[in-house]
């Protein structure tokens, strides 16, 4: 069992401590706001991540998790993980305030190793291991939100930058998962990070384009993404269309990567394409819906079922939704929104917030599917029909039945099939 210090009680952090102390370490996680601290040693999870909340209370009656304001009760821990964010700045590069702040604030033991879970660009490692004096390992996280437990506790790959013998310490600390570890140096293990969330942005703004390829030409975005997946070389996963790629990793990182390039003398022009072709996404989604609308988007209604940046998260930021919904509503659309997700509050954006999917629906010219909710599948179209001003469904993820809306009495309008279904 080992003493572990985790800095940030976002997904990352809590959903890090948690299955850490879960794991049999005794860990004390530090975070800065006061009220969530005082909610977590409840034993309160506002994250609607699965499996978390029950493992934190287990951490906390077991006494091998604890929360703290802090960061002096971190001092001496064989292990400090720094878990806060690094938001994009305004040139697109990190913002490594919040990291800075960890280091400043960090006293450690003759046995301190900092684990750097924070996704920072290629050489920060490297410079805090001098400054700091201390082993670093760089160990970033591959947490899905809405999945974090789960992906912890099955992980693809454990990746470890640093040197032996801290890499081979943190890797102990991992090991009942048994779950293939990549050791090497902090460079590589910063930007495999960079690499795979910028390659999965890549792979999406690729199928949002072939979606639109597809509308033109007659060809049915299902058949053409079956057929790539079925290619063990390319893989069945982040492959449906939808109205872009957000939320508060693709989005920061895949700028972040496209900043490290330019510094380096490498354009990655592929990148600065995804994501320029994202941005075109948003506007691409509103003009399906203007014509959907017929061809007017001023002083029109409309439904917006979905507004997080995907399913199973209660998270808006930089949720595609939100920035589909903005264009519209600079285009004069009036706009109501219903999310499972998301409750409490009377707006997200521009959009007027409702708890239940018939008031999203009510005098709306056409409804829009914006974030993959399972649920909206079983939502009884008939009764959205029947207090609808419009017949058009335009569904951005493919979670709906063209057939069975059809039953319904609405017109679906899918991304990648040509229009009219
Ligand atoms: C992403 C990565 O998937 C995680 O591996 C990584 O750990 C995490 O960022 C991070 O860096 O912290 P996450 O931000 O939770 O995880 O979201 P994703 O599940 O990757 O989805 C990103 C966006 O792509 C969402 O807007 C989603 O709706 C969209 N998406 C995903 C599609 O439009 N189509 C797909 O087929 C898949």
């Amino acid at each position: 069992m080992a003493a572990v210090g985790v800095a940030g009680a976002g997904y990352v952090g809590l959903t890090t401590a948690a299955c850490l102390a879960g794991l049999g370490h005794d860990v004390t996680c530090a975070e800065v706001d006061q009220s969530k601290v005082d909610q977590l040693s409840r034993g309160e999870v506002a994250l609607g991540e699965p499996d978390l909340a029950p493992l934190v209370r287990d951490g906390l009656a077991a006494g091998r998790l604890r929360f703290t304001p802090d960061p002096g009760a971190l001092d001496g821990r064989e292990f400090v993980f720094a878990c806060v964010p690094t938001p994009a700045g305004p040139d697109g590069a990190a913002d490594l305030g919040a990291v800075e702040a960890v280091l400043a604030a960090l006293h450690p033991g003759p046995h301190t190793v900092l684990v750097v879970k924070s996704t920072v660009p290629v050489g920060t490692c490297a410079r805090i291991a001098e400054t700091a004096g201390i082993p670093v390992v760089s160990n970033p996280e591959f947490l899905r939100e809405g999945h974090a437990v789960h992906d912890f506790r099955h992980p693809d790959r454990i990746l470890l930058g640093g040197e032996e013998p801290a890499v081979a310490r943190v890797a102990a600390l991992y090991a009942d998962l048994g779950a293939p570890v990549v050791r090497t140096d902090h460079a590589s293990a910063e930007l495999g990070k960079y690499a795979s969330n910028a390659f999965l942005a890549l792979k999406l703004s690729y199928v949002n384009l072939l979606a639109r390829l597809c509308e033109r030409t007659g060809a049915d975005i299902d058949a053409v993404t079956r057929t790539m997946s079925l290619d063990e070389r390319i893989g069945p996963h982040f492959l449906h269309p939808g109205p872009g790629w957000g939320g508060s990793c693709l989005p920061k990182d895949t700028s972040a990567l496209v900043a490290t390039g330019a510094a380096a003398g490498v354009d990655l022009t592929i990148l600065r394409s995804a994501i320029e072709a994202n941005d075109r996404q948003h506007d691409h989604v509103v003009a399906r819906i203007r014509q959907a609308a017929g061809g007017r988007l001023d002083g029109v209604r409309i439904g917006l079922f979905g507004l997080t940046f995907k399913a199973g998260t209660h998270d808006l930021r930089d949720s595609p939704a939100l920035a589909v919904a903005a264009r519209l509503a600079a285009a004069g659309a009036v706009l109501t929104g219903y999310d499972p997700g998301v409750t409490g509050g009377d707006q997200a954006g521009p959009v007027q917030r409702v708890d239940d999917p018939v008031l999203a629906a009510k005098g709306a010219r056409v409804l829009v599917v914006l974030t993959e909710w399972p649920e909206f599948g079983g939502l009884d179209w008939s009764q959205l029909a029947a207090v609808a001003e419009g017949d058009v469904v335009v569904d951005t993820r493919g979670v709906l039945d063209p057939a069975a809306l059809r039953g319904s009495g609405l017109r679906c309008l899918r991304l990648g099939h040509p229009a009219g279904e």
